[in-house]
């Protein structure tokens, strides 16, 4: 199991924070991304991203919850980047954000919130290398597992198997001590508010693996 730390709530400045997920051992930092029209928060620009993320050690995990991400992919491949995500409720614009992730080299993911089906992953299914399972809505960290959501990482997990696809199955939003262990059909888990709320990082991650 891998885990991704996300920095989105923090008892810290943000660049605190990050220096102290670069100083455990966990897997990758997820970057939420968000422009105040996919969801009503605005977390990072472009370029606030850039400065704060041009050094980091740790692979990316980026998240973008932005209603036109093309730009924020053109920008970001530059950075040491393990999976540029996008959500699936964009529609059309899917096929051609997955196709542009892939030229550029990144290995493309499909992010999707708690009431969309999973059927609408089934046409990039063969394609794509990652999935973010969103366990909570999408917008603000610290919110409690949505306890359907977990089906859908056992329904893709049976999927994938059933059919040779090669996604990595992600779970973001309420990891912590009481659902982790409900969560072992995923192979990476985004934690947040349970790890950079707290003042040891590494021990809170150790709890969680
Ligand atoms: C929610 C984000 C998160 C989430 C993770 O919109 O995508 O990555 O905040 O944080 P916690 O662990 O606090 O739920
Ligand atoms: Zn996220």
């Amino acid at each position: 199991m891998k885990i991704a730390v996300s920095f989105l709530k923090s008892k810290l400045e943000k660049a605190d924070t990050i220096k102290k997920i670069e100083e455990t051992d966990c897997d990758y930092i997820h970057v939420d991304i968000m422009d105040g029209k996919f969801v009503d928060n605005i977390t990072l620009s472009i370029d606030e991203a850039l400065e704060l993320l041009k050094n980091t050690t740790k692979k990316l995990d980026i998240h973008l919850m932005v209603n036109d991400p093309l730009e924020y992919i053109e920008a970001f491949s530059h950075l040491n980047v393990a999976y540029l995500t996008v959500h699936i409720e964009l529609g059309n614009k899917v096929d051609e954000l997955i196709g542009r992730i892939h030229e550029l080299g990144i290995r493309a993911g499909l992010a999707i919130n708690p009431e969309t089906s999973i059927d609408d992953l089934n046409p990039y299914l063969d394609r794509i290398d990652y999935i973010i399972v969103m366990g909570v809505t999408p917008g603000a960290g610290g919110q409690p597992l949505i306890p359907e959501t977990i089906d859908k990482i056992k329904e893709l997990k049976h999927l994938r198997d059933g059919n040779c696809y090669h996604y990595s199955l992600c779970l973001d939003g309420g990891v912590n001590l009481e659902t982790r262990n409900t969560l072992d059909d995923a192979d990476v888990l985004v934690c947040g508010t349970f790890i950079c709320m707290s003042d040891d990082y590494q021990s809170r991650l150790d709890e969680i693996r």
